[in-house]
């Protein structure tokens, strides 16, 4: 679905691009642009800037870049479309709606309505007698009234249909609760309840929205948990449980643990900054939505076998984010002469909040927990293995930038497997040396290469005809700074373009000055990808003399379509050729206009 021109004309008219910065990141202005510290990755001198005259942003050392709506989307983690709300929001414009959309939105605000009553409901029953099982359970789990009612938990009780009876007496339809997955229908097409005689968890997004349920079973039967499926209002890639109340937490940073009731321990212990993901891995979408809150994560996984593979993916994962990432691991317990394994519960309940408070301090970094996964796979008493120890970890130490760290460490590891400290530093600094001159191979290929960084970062993007898509980049950028120069483009047809990317662009632009209309950044933003408009972003920070512009244009459009010519010529057999047809097929685009 698309917005109207005229309203993202509108829209970005009201939404000063410099404006709407300023409220995320300090700018200064250096001549005619302004230049702050990049939101979207860590640096310490400012390589974000953003142009007043073109209303883009553009980061010279992450590369993103696009138009106000495009900072939105990046910024709040948005997609296109709720960009453009939120902006329209501030700049207190009504947004166009189609039918389409209205209905789809009352749909799911009916399903949101649907899961407060259904979890009103289970609330309700927990304080009721009915409720009784549900509230021996949290007795013995030790968690308070205070606790479970912060947390909204409820009860549902043991039978087929009070839910499916209570929500049809409010008025809501079958289909309704079929579709907020609080009711499923069995073969015959009789409707029951989902969740039965079952300890009810409410998940409630960061707009304090019920989207879920999960719900635990009161004794040791299988499944222990049963949890919404994915609906209308709810994708479990992108809610964290907990995140309502951890996103107020004044505690710099925020744990992410295993199960609802870890969460609901760590809070009522104090830890108010505790969340978990329901039943599956750290995804990306999570990732964003806790980097609206901090900047340092704590994992605290179970300490069995499926807990380190958990946090080694979540490591793997935030590797090259803006997260400062640390690992606690909770120690085994000693009972009756045997180690155990404890989850955060269980840990919290044997030795207290102060406990967990010291190991939330001492928590390592997360070389410790990967230093420690590598010792496992090693038997440290043999010989050969003990070598062959040394020269994986020495890799792994070797990714620390900073010389003291890597220092401390190689004296641990070589502590550890009994070898000399000396012996594990040369090992370490060769490790180091490897590494580096790998690093800067790699960035010669891609970076020193000059053929290599004029290629658009994106493999399907790539420039076949360089010398036509040089000339192609000029035509671009000169139609954004001078639109008087579209008069010389009538010979110029978008399908001539060998770039489709750059084709695209042109024939968007091409569009919006036939129809009279200047938004051409907002409306890049609207039928561009990200990485596209990255790309055309890139493309207006190179340079491009305004001087003797039409003489230029000229020499462009000559440029290209003389290589056209000599394209159509060429053999078809190009597997670059071949690699781009297929994009073009895939995007949907030919170079042609939109029509
Ligand atoms: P306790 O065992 O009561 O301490 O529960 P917990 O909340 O600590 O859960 P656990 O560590 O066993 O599991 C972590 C999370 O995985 C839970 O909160 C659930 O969201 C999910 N999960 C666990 N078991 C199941 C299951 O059988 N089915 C589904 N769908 N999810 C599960
Ligand atoms: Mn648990």
């Amino acid at each position: 679905m698309a917005f109207p021109q005229q309203f993202l004309d509108e829209l970005t008219a009201r939404s000063d691009i410099v404006d709407v910065v300023s409220a995320y990141v300090h700018l200064t202005k250096k001549g005619n642009n302004y230049f702050g510290l990049c939101p979207f990755h860590n640096e310490k001198t400012g390589s974000f800037s953003v142009s007043p005259d073109k209303q883009i942003f553009y980061c010279f050392g992450c590369k993103k870049g696009g138009g106000v709506i495009n900072f939105i989307m990046e910024e709040e983690n948005l997609s296109f479309r709720d960009a453009v709300a939120f902006l329209a929001k501030r700049a207190n414009l009504e947004l166009p709606e189609e039918d389409g959309d209205r209905e789809a939105g009352q749909k799911r605000q009916r399903l949101l309505d649907l899961n407060r009553a259904a979890a009103q409901f289970y609330y309700q029953n927990l304080q009721s007698p009915q409720g009784a099982a549900v509230a021996a359970y949290l007795n013995r789990r030790k968690i308070s009234r205070r606790t479970a009612t912060n947390f909204g938990l409820g009860a549902s009780l043991d039978s087929w249909d009070s839910l499916l009876t209570a929500m049809l007496q409010k008025g809501f339809t079958k289909a309704e609760l079929l579709a907020a997955g609080l009711v499923v229908q069995n073969q015959q097409g009789r409707l029951y309840d989902k969740f039965r005689n079952r300890l009810m968890f409410p998940v409630i997004d960061v707009r304090g929205d019920v989207v879920a349920f999960g719900g635990r079973v009161l004794d040791k039967s299988e499944p222990k948990y049963m949890n919404t499926s994915e609906t209308m209002v709810y994708s479990k890639r992108r809610v964290l449980y907990g995140m309502n109340l951890a996103k107020k937490s004044k505690r710099g940073n925020i744990i992410l643990c295993e199960g609802n009731i870890d969460v609901i321990t760590l809070h009522q212990a104090g830890f108010d900054n505790a969340v978990a993901s329901m039943g599956t891995a750290l995804t990306v979408e999570q990732i964003r939505l806790l980097s609206r809150y901090t900047k340092e994560l704590v994992l605290c996984y179970d300490n069995d076998e499926a807990g380190k593979n958990a946090t080694q993916k979540a490591i793997d994962l935030l590797n090259n984010s803006e997260f400062s990432v640390k690992v606690l691991q909770l120690p085994r317990r000693l009972e009756n002469g045997q180690y155990v394994k404890q989850d955060v519960d269980d840990f919290i309940k044997f030795h207290g909040r102060e406990a967990f408070e010291a190991l939330l301090t001492g928590s390592e970094n997360h070389i410790e927990f990967r230093m420690d996964a590598v010792a496992a796979k090693y038997d440290l008493t043999d010989d050969r293995q003990r070598v062959a120890y040394a020269e994986e970890i020495s890799g792994v130490i070797a990714s620390l930038a900073n010389a003291v760290e890597r220092e401390v460490y190689a004296g641990r590891a070589a502590e550890r497997a009994g070898i000399s400290k000396e012996a594990m530093e040369l090992e370490v600094k060769r490790a180091f040396r490897q590494r580096a001159s790998r690093e800067r191979r790699q960035l010669e290929r891609t970076s020193l290469n000059p053929a290599a960084q004029l290629q658009p970062k994106e493999r399907g993007c790539r420039y076949t005809d360089l010398r036509s898509a040089m000339a192609e980049e000029g035509v671009i950028r000169l139609l954004t700074r001078d639109s008087t120069l579209f008069d010389c483009c009538c010979q110029l047809r978008p399908e001539e373009f060998s770039s489709p990317l750059l084709g695209k662009i042109y024939s968007i632009l091409l569009r919006c000055h036939q129809s009279g209309q200047q938004g051409g950044v907002s409306l890049l933003s609207q039928e561009l990808e990200r990485e596209e408009m990255n790309h055309f972003t890139g493309l207006l920070q190179k340079p491009e003399s305004m001087a003797n512009s039409r003489q230029a244009m000229a020499d462009y459009i000559a440029i290209i379509q003389d290589s056209c010519r000599a394209r159509s010529g060429a053999q078809e057999s190009d597997p670059l050729v071949a690699a781009q047809e297929k994009y073009k097929a895939k995007k949907g685009y030919g170079g042609k206009p939109h029509e």
